[in-house]
Formats: structure tokens, C-alpha cells, sequence
């Protein structure tokens, strides 16, 4: 008696069922999760996305009010650079660490790259720009210049925000006064006895009316 033959199974057969039981076993697994399972919360059909897309913010720059589509997630710095086109700025660390990108809140520096620009909403804003506005450098700058104060120059501007803004209260600043003025920044090319030499020469000008 000859054995039956059983029927072969053909190359494009075997991949439809080997393909139709993985889909199963997908299937079947994700619904299998227990219910706090990360995996099982929250699917993408189920998720409404909280403060995505643009929306308009009123920033006053400079003096300028400016109304910018932007979403709530960027930062002052990237609306002063990228869209307003203020690149003096500068993004270094974009974290907070260096001082590179020091403006004036309200007369106060801080890092712009740790300010999200709709919080500056009915503040003011001033940049480095706003210190030369018809391009005349200002003593601070001038001083910076004199000294040759930089070698990169990407702390420089935001150097030259926290001397001028200590400048402001204090016109016979100490160089632990400068020091601590600076303190929250950093020059990576290791320029300090220059900027400390420039912000000292700065206040003289400024006493002597220049
Ligand atoms: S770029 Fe903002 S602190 Fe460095
Ligand atoms: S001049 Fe280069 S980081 Fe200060």
C-alpha cells in the first residue's frame, strides 16, 4: 500500500501563512497587555496633543512690538535670532550654562535660551543690538574693542550685557564686582583678564562722560 502524498507547500504558501500568523500574534499581544500597561494607554487615536501648533505672540524687542506666529515651545532666543533676525545672540550652549545669549528682561539679563518667548508676552526685551542703535558702539562695546577683549567673540555680546548692565548701578565697580557680574558666563578662549581689564576701562569712560 503507498503511502499518500502529502501536498507540498509552495514558497508564496508558506510566506502568506508565516506572514498572517505574525500579524495575529501582533494583534493578539497588544490587546493582551494589561490595561496600565504604557503601551496600551494613551494609543495615538485616543491622544489629544495639549499646546501644539502656532499661535500669535506680541514680543516687544528692542523697543519694537513685534507680532510672530510661533509655537509655544521656542525659546526667546530662537525668536530673536530666527525670526526676528537679532543674531547678535548668540547659541552656544542653548542650555544655560554659558551666558552667550544674555538679554534684558525687564532691565534684568537673563539666558534667553532657557525663556520661552510667550512667557516675554508684555515684557520688554532688549538685546545686544539695542546697546549701538544707530551703529555706534557704546562705552562698553568701544572698551571691548580697545582691548581686544575676544578671540572667538561668541561670549562677547553677552559679556558685554552683564558689564553694561552692571555698569548701570555701579560706576566704580570693584573687580570682584566685575567678576560677579560675569559670573554667569563663560569665555570658552579664556579672555577674562581682557573683558575684566575692558569693563574697568568702561566704567572710567562712562565716570569721564564718554
Ligand atoms: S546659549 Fe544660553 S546660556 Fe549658553
Ligand atoms: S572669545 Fe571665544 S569664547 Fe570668549
Amino acid at each position: 500500500m503507498s503511502e499518500e502524498k502529502k501536498p507540498e507547500l509552495s514558497r508564496r504558501q508558506f510566506l502568506k501563512s508565516v506572514g498572517a500568523a505574525a500579524a495575529v500574534a501582533t494583534v493578539g499581544g497588544a490587546a493582551g497587555l494589561h490595561k496600565g500597561h504604557p503601551e496600551t494607554v494613551g494609543s495615538p487615536a485616543s491622544v489629544t496633543p495639549q499646546g501644539v501648533g502656532e499661535r500669535t505672540v506680541s514680543l516687544n524687542v528692542n523697543g519694537e512690538v513685534h507680532r510672530l506666529l510661533l509655537e509655544p515651545r521656542m525659546t526667546l532666543l530662537d525668536a530673536i535670532r530666527d525670526r526676528l533676525g537679532l543674531t547678535g545672540s548668540k547659541r552656544v550652549c542653548d542650555r544655560g550654562t554659558c551666558g552667550a545669549c544674555t538679554v534684558y528682561l525687564d532691565g534684568k539679563p537673563i539666558y534667553a535660551c532657557l525663556k520661552l518667548a510667550v512667557d516675554c508676552e508684555g515684557h520688554k526685551v532688549e538685546t545686544v543690538e539695542s546697546l549701538a542703535p544707530d551703529g555706534k558702539l557704546n562705552a562698553v562695546q568701544q572698551a571691548f574693542v580697545n582691548h581686544d577683549s575676544l578671540q572667538c567673540g561668541f561670549c562677547t555680546p553677552g559679556f558685554v550685557m552683564c558689564v553694561n548692565h552692571l555698569l548701570k548701578t555701579n560706576k566704580s565697580p570693584s573687580l570682584a564686582d566685575i567678576k560677579n557680574a560675569c559670573s554667569g558666563n563663560v569665555c570658552r578662549c579664556g579672555t577674562y583678564t581682557r573683558i575684566f581689564e575692558a569693563a574697568e576701562s568702561a566704567a572710567k569712560a562712562m565716570r569721564e562722560g564718554a
